[in-house]
């Protein structure tokens, strides 16, 4: 960083798991100063104050504070939303619609009224609708605003082949496309190996069953820990993201974004790979599908359209 230039501020609205896992990635790669605010008195002071006593040890310089007053937001540069109920085991993304809708209009009005020029990174689900809601709400332009998801979703994609095959997740890239639900897009296609085609090196039926297991993922780990949903991962994901933006890096990555006629898709959010930098979302990259994987992607835009016109705020 320049001699003279300020420390980027980033919010993290929802102090649960997903929340303080990713403040704490966040202060730990010193990607800037960490706002952790939530609606509980005490526990984002607790968990802030309990990440700074951890700062001899791992060595960051960035301070992580807790509050309950979005005036301590002031001028975010990045505001992180996880605010919202997780799933429980049997529910879809999809049940947590409507009372997660009026937390994150809420939470969206308020954080954009203290930082208009953030950009804005909404992990609450279900993701593709709920970024739609806040882009509504704080009124940002759609270069500003993305949801957590693809990133995720590819994750746990790269870390099933990178297992299946003993070899470094660093050589492994995956592209998981569409809305973060049953009908996300997983694209063996366009998923390698250090440049291999992974349809060379694994076959078709251990290819299919890494699929299901990704599109599966999110309720695999609710399954096991009964009370919530994931987020090691989920925390990792915002950190990439935020990272990509912080250090303009120009990650390309998969993101639910705003499409105005991408992939024929217009007016929703949903995932395709998109180039994250401080210019926000820079770029949207179409990639050629085929007629399968085009059906796969129509399938998951009518989804997140149909959730999208059941809103109720
Ligand atoms: C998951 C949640 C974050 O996929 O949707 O684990």
């Amino acid at each position: 960083m320049q001699l003279g230039s300020r420390r980027w501020k980033i919010t993290i609205v929802g102090a649960g798991n997903v929340g303080a896992t990713a403040a704490q990635l966040c202060a730990y790669k010193n990607l800037g100063d960490v706002v952790l605010i939530d609606v509980v008195d005490g526990v984002p002071q607790g968990k802030a104050l309990d990440m700074m006593e951890s700062a001899p040890s791992e060595g960051f310089d960035m301070r992580v504070t807790g509050t309950n007053d979005y005036a301590d937001t002031k001028g975010s540069d990045i505001v992180v939303i996880t605010a919202g109920l997780p799933r429980k085991p049997g529910m879809s993304r999809e049940d947590l619609r409507d009372v997660n809708a009026n937390i994150v209009k809420e939470v969206a009005e308020k954080a954009a009224a203290q930082s208009p020029n953030c950009f804005m990174i909404v992990v609450s689900n279900p993701v593709d609708t709920m970024t739609w809601v806040a882009m509504k709400y704080a009124k940002l332009a759609k270069n500003r605003i993305v949801g957590m998801a693809g990133v995720l979703d590819a994750m746990r994609f790269r870390h099933f082949i990178a297992a299946e095959l003993n070899v470094s997740h660093d050589d492994v890239h995956a592209m998981v496309l569409g809305l973060h639900g049953e009908d996300m897009v997983p694209l063996p296609d366009h998923s390698s190996v250090s440049g291999i085609p992974i349809t060379a090196l694994i076959a078709a039926d251990k290819i299919k069953a890494m699929v299901d297991r990704t599109k599966d993922g999110g309720a695999e780990i609710v399954k096991y820990l009964k009370t919530g949903s994931a987020y090691y991962a989920p925390g990792a994901s915002i950190a990439q993201m935020v990272q990509s933006i912080v250090r303009d890096e120009k990650r390309v990555l998969p993101c639910p974004v705003f499409l105005d006629g991408e992939y024929g898709i217009k007016g929703i959010f949903m995932g395709v790979p998109c180039v994250l930098g401080q210019g926000g979302v820079e770029k949207i990259l179409e990639l050629r599908l085929t007629g399968e994987e085009t059906a796969l992607m129509n399938k998951s835009a009518d989804g997140v359209n149909k959730s999208v016109a059941q809103l109720k705020v």
